[in-house]
């Protein structure tokens, strides 16, 4: 079984401050500029958000598309979130405490998604591989993936040395990730660069990257089924 590293108690614990951060609104909001100008959403559109935390980039996409599903694994940012859908009136975000990244989801039927997007979990999930394959079959052919994360950085950027993640990602092994993942038009972009004091202390600047594929037309992921139909 693929480890996971998912505790959505420092989530939890973070949630009703998260949006303090005057940082993370400006890199949220980056980010959804970023997609919706990679992207250009359609009305038609159902979209998914893994990891939408209090909803930063979600409530800049959601005014786009049709129907949009947000979810994480903490229910206080979902809380959050929930608290601003309710208070702003909208009608087509559905939330959802749920962990695409364990296998106890898989063999459940799937929905399927035109526009898959996230910003800042990806470096939260374990297994980058089997994560992204798991993405591939929820996607529509030609549906698109666009995910926001850090390039990789020095092993500085999260307080608690404790923590599990990725020191974010190099793009060149991505890509090939993604290619294996029957992606295809694959496109980074620097998004953002978020300057802060590290954990030693030190002033660094973090790039952010939005990486943009294309699930291809043709699923060479499904196996196709065999014997005789009952
Ligand atoms: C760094 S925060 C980013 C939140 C939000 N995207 C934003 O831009 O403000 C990462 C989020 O991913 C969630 N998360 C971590 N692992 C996850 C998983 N396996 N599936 C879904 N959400 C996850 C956390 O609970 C947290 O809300």
């Amino acid at each position: 079984m693929a480890e996971s590293w998912n505790s959505p108690e420092k989530f939890n614990s973070e949630a009703l401050q998260w949006d303090d951060n005057p940082r993370r609104r400006a890199l949220a909001l980056k980010v959804a500029t970023a997609i919706i100008t990679a992207v250009e959403p359609l009305k038609t559109m159902h979209a998914l958000e893994f990891g939408c935390g209090t909803g930063l980039v979600t409530l800049e996409i959601a005014p786009l598309v049709g129907s949009l599903r947000a979810i994480d694994t903490s229910r206080e940012m979902l809380g959050v979130l929930q608290e601003k859908i309710r208070h702003a009136g909208i009608s087509n975000i559905e939330t959802a405490c749920l962990d695409l990244s364990s296998p106890l989801h898989r063999g459940e039927p799937e929905e399927k998604f035109d526009l898959i997007y996230s910003n800042m979990t990806l470096h939260h999930i374990a297994d980058t591989a089997g994560f992204l394959n798991r993405l591939s079959t929820i996607l529509l052919s030609g549906g698109i993936l666009a995910i926001a994360d850090l390039d990789q950085e020095d092993g500085l950027f999260h307080d608690d040395p404790e923590e599990q993640v990725h020191h974010g990602f190099e793009r060149t092994a991505l890509a090939e990730l993604l290619q294996s993942a029957d992606f295809e038009e694959i496109s980074f972009k620097t998004a953002f660069v978020m300057e802060k004091l590290n954990r030693e202390g030190k002033n660094a600047a973090y790039p952010i990257f939005l990486v943009t594929a294309k699930k291809s037309a043709t699923d060479s992921t499904i196996t196709p089924k065999t014997g005789t139909p009952s």
